[in-house]
This record gives structure tokens, C-alpha cells and sequence, in this order.
């Protein structure tokens, strides 16, 4: 996408050939910063820290992460040092864990001089693929918005989305927004709510900052006031996206994206999830097992913004003292959303649905039982 005129990616191999550029998304919309990568360490603490964040933009970090790795260290402990710490980031968006063993599937019978170019290669494969299917899953969810357009006469199709999916939470072109994106350059008028995101934001810093951009009317919404403004007639479907979603369909998103689903099923809203196959879980039956990512208390009880003056700042917003909770992500059921758009078409959110559009992935339902725990990870 586009920044100030010129086309960015949200992850890219430096001019050197060998270092990795990211946009340090904790500082924006108020700073635009680039941010040079150099080993697994750097990459794992950018991951961690959220300077890069969304489930797609997590695996194609980790996938160049492993290669920055495998140039420090290509012997088999290097390996697997690299890709545990690597691993250990965040636990929900499964693209983490299959970017990291789609480049160790292709590294590991080399001999160790020939590891860090082939990771390099995969990382650069993952990172177009990925745009790839979200082009596709545009065109999969522009047909859903032109339906809608179709019903509202020439008024503007409302649309209701949760967190950042858009290209900064990918490779680009975004999940979520990509059928926005295409619906706008197509001339279909739009309105889009912007859930802020709390506890970091994303809708209104991120996916707000990228609507301005692109010059598509949106609104920031308190996460609480999404209920209301379904209520009020005046959202028309609803497109989230995912960080894993289970064979059976099951979602983990952003935090509050239960809430949105359960008020969208409650009043007949169409809720969708763009998902690419990079996102889908064939090993999980049930959302159950999903681990859920346990952040930092600090990002609740502090909020951090830009003063009158443009510079900086942090400030406490919750009493002193009082204990607080960050589970990052919810699990949406599958019987709350209407379709998966996925890179090969929209599926229902079932086993039957999915494995209707990925045959060679999908095997019998995994089992049930049991309850994934919270996974904390380090501050
Ligand atoms: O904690 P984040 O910002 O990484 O969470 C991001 C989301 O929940 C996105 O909706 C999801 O990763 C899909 S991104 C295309």
C-alpha cells in the first residue's frame, strides 16, 4: 500500500541483501518509523514487543527471523535455538508456528552452508504468497460487499470491523480491509466502523490510520459502542479477521471479537472472517484448545498517545495498585459466523465447509476435550 505516495510492504529485505526492514507499528499513527533488523533476537523481540503484530505480518517476521538466525548459527542447534526462541513470542496466531516449520521443512537435510539462503528464499515465498491470497480473498469478499451494495440502492455499505487486519497486520493488501480496499477503488461508497481496539488500539491507531490513507470514510467506535451501533440499523455486515481459526471452524481474534459476533447473531447482522488457509488450525477440533495470549498488565493499566505538542507520552488510567488482566485474544464459536473468506472461495464456518475448498488439508474432526491454558508471555 501506499504511504505519503510511495508503495510500502510491511516487512522487506534490505537494499544489503541480507538485514530486514519493518515499520515499528508501537509507534504508530504518530511516528513512522522504519526499523532494521539483524538477528533471531531482534526479530523475536519485535514480534514480542508488537512493533510487528498481526497474525499473517507474526509468521513472515519469524520466517526471516529463522534465516537472520541460520546466518549467525546454520549448525542443527542454531536450528532449533532460533526457532524456539522464535516460537516463544506469542502463542495464538498459528502462522507463527507454520512459517517457522515451512522454513525448517526446507532447511533442515541442507548442509549447513546452504541453510540461511534457502531460509531467506522461503521467507520471501511466505511473504508473496501471502499477498497473493489476500488479493484473492478481496475479490472473495468484494462479491459479498457488491451483494450488499446491490440491496442499498447507491447509499453507503456499513461495515463493522474489530482490531487492525488490514496491510499492516499482513504482508500487505490485508485480510480483513482487502475487500474494503477493492470495493473503494471500485467506486462502491462505503462507511466503515472502527472498533478502537483496546487494550493497544489497533482499530482506531492502525486500521483508522490506514482507512485515511486510502480515503475511505470511517468512524472510531469505543469497543463497547459496537453493540449499539448494530442495534441502531446502521451496520450492515461485520468483517473480522483471525489469528487461528479450527478445522471446525472455531475463531480466536482480537479480544471483543465474541462480544461483536454474539450482537451481530443476535440482530441478523452477517459476521464474517477473513481467513487464509495460513490462519487455519487442521490440527484443532475445538476453539477450546486454542491457547490464549496473556499480555502485559501494563498495556491495560497504561495508555500511550501523542500530547498537543506531537510528543510522545504514557499515562496510568487505572487506580493505582488494582490487578489487572490482559487476555489478548477471544474465541468466537463457529455457529456465530456466517462465512470464512478464504484465498479459494467463502466457506461455511464448518469441518464440511473447509474441507470443501481444502480437500488435501482437511482429515477427520480432531478431538474434542479439555481447555487450552493461558499462556503468558514475558514482558
Ligand atoms: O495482537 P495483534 O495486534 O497481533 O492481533 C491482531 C489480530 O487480532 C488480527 O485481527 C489478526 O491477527 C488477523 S490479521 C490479518
Amino acid at each position: 500500500m501506499r504511504v505519503d505516495g510511495r508503495a510500502y510492504r510491511s516487512i522487506w529485505l534490505d537494499p544489503d541483501g541480507w538485514s530486514v526492514q519493518i515499520i515499528d507499528q508501537s509507534r504508530l499513527p504518530h511516528r513512522f518509523d522504519i526499523v532494521r533488523l539483524t538477528s533471531a533476537a531482534e526479530a523475536a523481540e519485535a514480534i514480542a514487543g508488537m512493533q510487528v503484530r498481526g497474525a499473517p505480518l507474526i509468521g513472515a517476521t519469524a520466517a526471516y527471523g529463522l534465516a537472520l538466525g541460520l546466518r549467525e548459527r546454520p549448525d542443527d542447534g542454531g536450528l532449533a535455538a532460533s526457532i524456539a526462541r522464535l516460537r516463544a513470542t506469542r502463542p495464538t496466531a498459528v502462522n507463527l508456528q507454520w512459517a517457522l516449520e515451512r522454513v525448517r521443512r526446507v532447511v533442515q537435510d541442507l548442509p549447513a552452508g546452504e541453510r540461511a539462503a534457502a531460509a531467506y528464499l522461503e521467507a520471501e515465498f511466505i511473504a508473496r504468497e501471502d499477498v497473493e491470497q489476500n488479493r484473492a480473498i478481496g475479490e472473495h469478499g468484494l462479491t459479498l460487499i457488491r451483494e450488499m451494495a446491490e440491496r442499498r440502492n447507491g447509499a453507503p455499505v456499513r461495515v463493522l470491523t474489530h482490531c487492525n487486519a488490514g496491510w499492516l497486520a499482513t504482508v500487505d493488501v490485508g485480510t480483513a480491509t482487502a475487500p474494503l480496499y477493492l470495493a473503494h477503488d471500485q467506486g462502491i461508497p462505503l462507511h466503515v466502523w472502527v472498533g478502537e481496539t483496546r487494550p493497544r488500539n489497533q482499530g482506531g491507531a492502525l486500521t483508522a490510520w490506514e482507512l485515511g490513507h486510502e480515503g475511505i470514510p470511517h468512524t472510531v467506535i469505543v469497543d463497547n459502542a459496537g453493540g449499539h451501533v448494530m442495534q441502531r440499523g446502521e451496520v450492515d455486515l461485520c468483517i473480522v479477521g483471525t489469528d487461528r481459526t479450527t478445522a471446525a471452524g472455531d475463531v480466536a481474534n482480537k479480544i471483543g471479537t465474541y462480544l461483536k459476533a454474539l450482537a451481530a447473531h443476535d440482530l441478523g447482522i452477517p459476521f464474517y472472517v477473513a481467513s487464509p488457509s495460513s490462519s487455519i488450525d487442521w490440527t484443532l477440533g475445538s476453539g477450546a484448545h486454542i491457547p490464549i495470549e496473556e499480555r502485559a498488565a501494563r498495556e491495560v493499566s497504561h495508555l500511550s498517545g501523542a500530547t498537543a505538542s506531537g510528543d510522545l507520552a504514557t499515562v496510568q488510567v487505572t487506580a493505582p495498585g488494582s490487578p489487572v488482566g490482559n487476555p489478548a485474544f477471544d474465541v468466537t464459536p463457529a455457529r456465530l459466523i456466517t462465512g470464512l473468506i478464504t484465498e479459494r472461495g467463502v466457506a461455511p464456518a464448518t469441518l464440511a465447509g473447509l474441507a470443501g475448498l481444502f480437500p488435501e488439508m482437511a482429515g477427520p474432526l480432531p478431538g474434542e476435550a479439555g481447555k487450552a491454558p493461558s499462556v503468558s508471555v514475558p514482558e
